[in-house]
């Protein structure tokens, strides 16, 4: 779930994260609900792949934009972490949108995308925004 906690003080990377962790918990939300069509899956799935592959774009290029030396190495985590969920996602067609694979399946994204935010993204925070501020993000000096 999306919390000001993840952070990072980049505002279109800010702006992705939280719009992605929202569609999720909508997801995980209707998955609760028995009268969720399948065509309710079935377009929330589609968006979240349009918003993840434009989010890792963003990323992407923002990485040549401050010069973050991980840049390979996180580009690579994306990459592994696309074809992963894209396994599953054809899972759940073949599964013509099982609800159990589809939970499966949304509780993988919000732990990767958590988890990912909290260890990896944090290290192209911007360190303006984090001046004055108690906590400080493991960002690259
Ligand atoms: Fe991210
Ligand atoms: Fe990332």
């Amino acid at each position: 779930m999306w919390s000001e906690e993840l952070l990072i003080g980049v505002e279109e990377i800010d702006r992705q994260h939280r719009e992605l962790l929202l569609t999720l918990s909508g997801f995980m939300e209707a998955l609760g609900n028995p009268q969720t069509s399948r065509e309710y899956y079935r377009t929330t799935m589609e968006q979240t792949k349009a918003l993840v592959i434009e989010h890792f774009n963003t990323e992407e290029k923002h990485f040549g934009e401050i010069g973050f030396t991980e840049a390979e190495y996180h580009t690579e985590l994306h990459k592994s972490f696309f074809e992963k969920a894209t396994d599953f996602d054809i899972e759940l067609i073949k599964t013509d949108y099982d609800p159990e694979v589809a939970l499966r399946l949304v509780e993988m994204l919000i732990a990767w995308f958590t988890e990912h935010i909290r260890c990896e993204d944090r290290k192209m925070a911007d360190p303006v925004f984090w001046s004055g501020r108690e906590e400080t993000p493991r960002f690259q000096l």
